[in-house]
């Protein structure tokens, strides 16, 4: 079981000390878990449709190179919004033809190296589409494949900042604004290269059935583009990522095999065959495989409070420090040994090192009792924490290491990211250019 992989990994991060003194803070990351999401995304469309699927990970979830690359060995590709993801996908392999390129705001530059490596592209809106016009014109061979994101405006989450198909979203040609769909149809009518439609309904927090009546009005769209052009135009459907990430217990709910079960009972079309099809999953194939584990440094009360003062907060978690409500984490905590840590629970705010007053992991935690040297572990943090690093006081981006449990129980470790000397944050920080602004 992964939470049985994850106290042995612990474990066995305390004997290896993985966490000194010097670095108080490390992540790890289930190589197994991975590996096991990604056989079940493919696994539950390949039992819905005959249709040729790209997985293409988003790479914002976990832009980390050997994960890219353990997920292009598992048959992935990547889905990428900026040239330094792009840079990610490449140094990790993915071939052009795995790779898909999104973002609202993509440069000429940008849309040009894409279109020059091969990479598909999605289209943002009218502006960038003009400026694909300009660049398809210009080439002597035919572009990749090119798509158009489209808002389905089916409505929000919980979460207002992770809702890309409300009414006002930044994202896309929003699909109900008068006149749009007509214009769209004549945009594919006036680009026979344009053959994709692209969605994404999500992130965390929508419902998986509002996700659905985001791909089904992008197929009934497709549908009645293809009808105007008399020909299989749009030949290829981008459902987005999206799928919701149950950060409340073990449980993994809901499951890639429910999702693609309720997308085909309610767009059956879809997997009919006619239409390739791309997916973008980045939460639901890492979030569940990270751990970060911190230090216990001190341990105080401050009013009735008990308080647990740790190495992992704001850098390493920058969502649930400043969005609590939203990204509630589990925290569980282990002895200075790396076992589970007994004891009756005390209500305790678990928080991080960072100087502000709401770095603080978990507020009135109810964990056995902290001491210094103990280890505290945030859960199921593996997209979107700690390979999101936010330089706040300076504190380093910490070591990531992936891990599998042999047979015999023992821990293989091999390490995914470096832990971020303290000579590289002066450098980054202008450490060579000292005299910059007091020099004549
Ligand atoms: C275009 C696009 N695709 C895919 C994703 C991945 O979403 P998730 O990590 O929720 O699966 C995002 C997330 O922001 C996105 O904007």
């Amino acid at each position: 079981m992964a939470s049985d992989r994850r106290d042995q990994a612990v474990r066995a991060a305390v004997e290896h000390a993985l966490l000194p003194d010097s670095q108080p803070v490390v992540a790890l990351l289930d190589t197994a878990g991975v590996r096991a999401s990604a056989a079940a995304l493919r696994a539950a469309f390949a039992a819905v449709t005959d249709a040729p699927v790209l997985h293409a990970f988003a790479v914002k979830a976990s832009p980390l190179v050997p994960v890219l690359r353990l997920l292009y060995e598992e048959g992935l590709g990547a889905e990428v919004a900026s040239p330094g993801e792009l840079a990610l996908a490449r140094a990790a392999g993915v071939p052009p033809r795995m790779t898909v390129l999104d973002s609202p705001a993509k440069t000429v530059a940008e849309l040009r190296e894409a279109i020059d490596l091969g990479i598909a592209v999605n289209a943002d809106n009218p502006q960038e589409l003009a400026r694909l016009d300009t660049l398809v014109a210009a080439r002597a061979t035919a572009p990749p494949p090119v798509g158009l994101r489209v808002n389905a405006q089916v409505g929000g989450g919980t979460i207002d900042a992770l809702s890309t198909a409300t009414d006002t979203s930044k994202f896309g040609v929003a699909l109900r604004d008068p006149g749009a769909r007509a214009w769209i149809v004549r945009a594919f009518l006036d680009r026979p290269w344009l053959t994709r439609l692209h969605t994404h309904s999500g992130s965390q927090g929508v419902p998986l059935a509002r996700m659905a009546d985001g791909v089904r009005a992008v197929y009934e769209l497709a549908e009645e583009i293809n009808e105007a052009a008399g020909r299989r135009q749009v030949d290829t459907i981008d459902l987005g990522g999206g799928l919701p990430v149950n950060f409340a217990s073990d449980e993994e709910t809901p499951t890639y095999e429910e999702y693609a079960r309720l997308l085909a009972a309610e767009v059956p079309g879809l997997f009919d065959g006619r239409y390739g099809l791309v997916t973008e999953f980045g939460r639901s194939l890492l979030a569940r495989h990270g751990t970060v584990l911190a230090r216990v440094e001190y341990t105080k009360t401050s009013g009735s409070r008990a308080i647990a003062v740790t190495h992992a907060g704001v850098q390493v978690a920058t969502r649930t420090v400043y969005a609590p409500a939203s990204w509630p984490l589990r925290i569980a905590a282990y002895d200075a040994k790396g076992l589970p840590k007994e004891g009756p629970a005390v209500d305790q705010d678990v928080a991080g090192p960072a100087c502000f007053a709401g770095d603080l992991l978990a507020v009135a935690r109810p964990l056995p009792r902290l001491e210094p040297g103990d280890v505290v572990a945030a859960l199921d943090t593996g997209a979107y924490y700690f390979a999101h690093h936010y330089a706040y006081n300076s504190l380093p981006r910490p070591a990531v290491y992936g891990y599998t449990v042999r047979p015999d129980g023992t821990v293989r470790f091999a390490a995914v990211r470096p832990p971020q000397p303290v000579a590289e944050i002066v450098a980054e920080s202008g450490g060579e250019l000292r005299d910059a602004l007091v020099a004549e």
